[in-house]
């Protein structure tokens, strides 16, 4: 499983470890042409500061690419390999970061994290982006809400978002690791789609199938196999879910444990009465283990909510 955003400053070194200094570079650090300013998260795959353009002291967030199972940062702040083992995938999964920060610079969409910028330093990558100001929905979700999401905000977030996601695909590219923590809620409930550490080309290309990212209760089943078709179906399946944890208000059962036993209570029936059923059932259609039985497309998806946001639909609710 992908490490959760909660230890965020857990990254510091054991004291026993003298290979490293920290995982996470001290504020004041001039790179390139912007200031660290301070950690914002990290863990498993980067570290990720809130820092200053120089030019013009505007706010941005940047990345760095620093997987902790990887490397580790030496006394003169590069990024090394761990050992001699792990300098392959470390080369490899640092090619790939920059590739994809390339790709990156050049989707815009209101709904996606918007990447300005991307340059090497320290042995390692650097991804400049927008600095947003939000809620991570998953922190959100865990710690204020405990689920039980109106539908109003639903419908505020999910179709905003998945116009971006089709945008991605549209691009060529799957995200493939949706989840509430990889999205940022704006004042106002506009979302905003964070993390493209595990995004892949769509159709299948040479790039497929390296460094396999699975986040339990997110992934479809598809991912847990190097053999399974990925497609647009994919990020539907971690959208239902994450859709899902909005109801509930805790993780969804991973994928394999339902292929084996599904324990999960349809949406139409655990929560019958309190959302309409059409975006109960949309939720439930995601969010089938098996991807020939989910939508195809995000346009077949949005049109199902669209049905769930109709007036008619409305009135049928509850209290409406
Ligand atoms: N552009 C941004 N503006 C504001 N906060 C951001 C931005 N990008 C990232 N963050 C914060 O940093 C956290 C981690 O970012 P992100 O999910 O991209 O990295 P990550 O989970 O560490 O990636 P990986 O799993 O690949 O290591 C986010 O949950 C969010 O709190
Ligand atoms: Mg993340």
């Amino acid at each position: 499983m992908r490490k959760p955003l909660f230890g965020a400053f857990e990254g510091k070194p054991d004291r026993g470890d003298h290979r490293a200094s920290s995982y996470f570079l001290d504020p004041g650090t001039l790179i390139d042409q912007y200031i660290i300013e301070r950690p914002l998260a990290g863990g498993g795959f980067s570290s990720v500061y809130l820092a200053r353009q120089l030019a013009d002291q505007m706010q941005v967030a940047i990345k760095e690419y620093l997987p902790r199972r990887l490397a580790h940062r030496t006394e003169n702040q590069e990024v090394a390999p761990n050992n001699e083992e792990s300098r392959r995938s470390f080369l490899r999964g640092r090619q790939l970061f920059l590739e994809e920060a390339k790709v990156l610079t050049r989707l815009k969409h209101r709904n996606i994290v918007e990447v300005l910028n991307f340059f090497q330093a320290n042995a390692t990558v650097y991804l400049v982006m927008t600095f947003e100001y939000g809620k991570v929905l998953g922190e959100y979700l865990l710690k204020e809400k405990k689920g039980g999401v109106s539908e109003q905000f639903l419908l505020m977030v999910f179709p905003a978002l998945l116009d971006g996601v089709r945008m991605i695909h549209e691009n060529g590219l799957l995200h493939l690791d949706i989840k509430p923590h990889n999205i940022l809620i704006r004042s106002g409930g506009d979302p905003l789609l964070l993390d493209f550490g595990a995004s892949q080309p769509y159709p299948y290309s040479e790039r497929a199938r390296v460094g396999k990212v699975l986040s339990n209760g997110f992934s479809p089943i598809e991912q847990y196999d190097l053999e399974g078709v990925l497609g647009p179906w994919s990020d539907l399946y971690a959208i239902g879910a994450t859709m899902r944890m909005c109801l509930d208000g805790s993780f969804p059962p991973p994928a394999p444990e339902r292929t084996e036993r599904d324990s999960l209570i349809p949406a139409v029936k655990a929560f019958k009465r309190r959302y309409s059923p059409i975006l109960l059932e949309t939720i439930d259609w995601a969010m089938e283990i098996q991807p020939e039985q989910r939508p195809r497309s995000v346009a077949a998806f949005l049109a199902a909510l669209a049905a769930a946001a109709s007036p008619s639909e409305m009135s049928a609710m509850p209290g409406a």
